[in-house]
């Protein structure tokens, strides 16, 4: 039998103690009403999973302008405080710990989604190759238009204020999402970053708005209550770049220095498995991070156990195998059978596929 132990050493990180490494992973469900406030099901969705070493929330819009998909959660409103708080108190109650994930979608937008008048703000005015889910189903993004530079100390404070609504929601802290081809990702890659001012060009130019949000945020939380996904061989969402390893250094090392609660990457996605040359190169920009690392992507409890044990990852993030057995940790430690996730019911729609996953205990009696 292999050995799944390391999954179930406790991890202190920025004061809270993990009491396993099998962590849940952001996972976008479009279950959230209209105007973003999270509904009641979602109490019962995370309070069901507070025995994940960590809660990372699905994504949540920082602001209107930040919003892509069809019933994402926001937290910029007091309604949406309020939503989030009764769900930051339930699990909770259940000895959980969640941190909350920011995003802003960018140019992974549709008008009909956004207020009137208002079109996907970009880096550069390059439409992605990419669908939202809006109203009438899967639609192509629509055209952005490129933020001006004296605009993005707005977009900053978007994401200060968001972070200081989520510390009144009761939050433990707060994940930035700059992965996947979202707003923070679309600065950081050239394939999407045309810009000639001082958030584009250079590496470090690319990386200068995830680094400004990420301190903005450590600002409100402290830096050890903040974690920041990266995603650097991603292809979601229309993304590429010239030099992703030299790209992804230069963010690493600065990120590095900022004591954060962890990075969490993307190391594999849905539709896109790393190959031999990519593992490799996030092998060696694994390297150059001293804190606590979090990886994810296509992981079994196995291999998990065995990144943990050789250092290669510090814990692991679990998304569709979190949708389906809501009690993975306890599953992963008795060797038990899995659930298999209904695709259909991932996004949008009510509990079904949603709560209505068995426990253990439920399938045994
Ligand atoms: C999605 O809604 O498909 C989605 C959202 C956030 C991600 C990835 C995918 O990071």
């Amino acid at each position: 039998m292999s050995d799944i132990a390391p999954l179930f050493r406790p991890l202190s990180m920025g004061g809270l103690e993990l009491p396993n490494r099998v962590l849940m992973a952001p996972l976008t469900r479009n279950r959230a009403h209209s105007d973003g406030t999270p509904k009641a099901m979602a109490e019962e969705y995370y309070h069901q999973r507070a025995s994940a070493g960590l809660i990372i929330t699905e994504a949540t819009q920082v602001s209107p302008e930040g919003k892509g998909y069809l019933d994402t959660p926001g937290i910029h409103e007091d309604s949406h405080v309020a939503g989030w708080r009764r769900i930051t108190e339930t699990v909770h109650a259940a000895g959980g710990r969640i941190f909350l994930q920011l995003w802003h979608v960018g140019r992974i937008s549709h008008t009909s989604l956004l207020p009137e008048g208002v079109v996907p703000v970009a880096p550069s005015a390059i439409r992605a190759k990419s669908q939202v889910f809006g109203t009438d189903g899967f639609v192509d993004v629509s055209e952005p238009r490129a933020l001006e530079a004296d605009e993005l100390p707005r977009i900053v404070a978007d994401y200060a204020r968001a972070a200081a609504r989520a510390k009144e929601a009761g939050f433990d802290g707060i994940e930035v999402h700059a992965a996947n081809g979202y707003l923070l990702d679309q600065f950081l890659r050239d394939g999407s970053n045309r810009r000639e001012d001082a958030y584009g060009g250079s590496a470090e130019n690319r990386a200068r708005l995830a680094l400004e949000v990420t301190e903005a945020v450590a600002s409100v939380w402290g830096a050890d209550r903040v974690g920041i996904r990266l995603s650097p061989f991603g292809s979601f969402n229309d993304m590429s770049d010239s030099d992703p390893e030299a790209t992804f250094g230069t963010i690493y090392r600065a990120l590095d220095k900022l004591r954060l609660a962890y990075l969490h990457v993307v190391e594999s996605f849905p539709g896109s498995d790393s190959g031999p040359d990519e593992l490799a190169a996030l092998e060696r920009l694994r390297g150059l991070w001293t804190g606590t690392y979090i990886a994810n992507g296509g992981f079994n409890a196995t291999r998990a156990a065995d990144w943990i044990a050789r250092g290669r990852a510090d814990a692991v993030s679990f998304g569709r195998p979190f949708i389906a057995n809501p009690d993975l940790p306890e599953r992963y430690q008795l060797g038990a059978g899995l659930t298999t996730p209904n695709e259909a019911t991932f996004y949008g729609g009510g509990t079904e596929g949603y709560t209505d996953y068995p426990f253990r205990a439920q399938e045994a009696a």
